[in-house]
């Protein structure tokens, strides 16, 4: 049987988390939903777009999940707003795990967190609640992913890594088994990180340095 999931969001990521939780779960994707100043059309692919404060009058907190399907904006605030948000209004979460994901039996993943395609996630990974990994990524054994992280496409995190809460990993980057990256990172494309980070800071080349007078916070995404 179907369960019924409300998509927190109407922009490119909800529309791709409706293809995936449509085609490879078994979610019913019933409604969008923005909050109110953002709310310009009242249907999309089918579904009406709700308007998030009044989110509870049309599917109460156990009518349906949740699902905020946000990307990476402001270094993941905007997803951990809703979630967050939500969370406290009494409303559970989805996570989506690809059918073509490789997730061995024993990683555990939080809620509201999302695994594409051809990841490979490795034996004793923890993946934390409200998490984005985008296609193709390694995360080897022992790895913890902290709750509100986004990973682009084709990181290679060794074994026994430790990504900090509401980091962004972006496409390529590599981390060498062990390394413990800060909360609030934003990690360069291609970026080879050998050693520990410190919190707030944009890492960037090989190897990984931080960029000067740069904080996170203040990436566009
Ligand atoms: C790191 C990043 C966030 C910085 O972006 P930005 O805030 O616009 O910074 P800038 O482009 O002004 O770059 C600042 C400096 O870092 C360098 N730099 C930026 N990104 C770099 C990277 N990935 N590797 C090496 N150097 C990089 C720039 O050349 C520039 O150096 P300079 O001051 O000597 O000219 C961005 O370049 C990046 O890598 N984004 C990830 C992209 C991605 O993975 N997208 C996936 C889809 S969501």
């Amino acid at each position: 049987m179907s369960r019924p999931l409300v998509l927190i969001g109407a922009g490119e990521m909800a529309r791709i988390a409706l293809e995936y939780f449509e085609h490879d779960s078994d979610y019913d994707v019933v409604a969008f939903s923005v909050e109110r100043a953002h709310l310009k059309d009242t249907e999309l692919e089918g579904r009406p777009v709700l308007a998030y404060e009044e989110l509870a009058s049309r599917y109460a907190p156990g009518d349906a999940e949740l699902f905020v399907a946000i990307p990476a904006t402001g270094l993941n605030r905007l997803r951990t707003r809703f979630y967050l948000d939500a969370k406290a209004r009494g409303y559970r979460f989805a996570s989506y795990v690809s059918s073509r994901a490789f997730v061995w039996r024993n990683v555990e993943i939080g809620e509201n967190s999302f695994i594409f395609e051809h990841n490979v996630v490795q034996p004793f990974v923890t993946v934390g609640n409200n998490c984005i990994l985008w296609s193709g990524n390694h995360v080897g054994h022992r790895t913890v992913v902290r709750d509100h992280v986004f990973v682009a496409s084709h990181a290679v995190i060794s074994g026994f890594c430790d990504i900090g809460e509401s980091s962004f990993v972006g496409v390529n980057a590599t981390f060498n088994d062990g390394v413990k990256v800060a909360a609030d990172n934003v990690i360069g494309s291609g970026a080879l990180v050998v050693r520990d980070t410190e919190p707030g800071k944009v890492y960037v080349g090989s190897p990984a340095r931080a960029l000067p007078d740069r904080s996170s916070l203040d990436v566009r995404f």
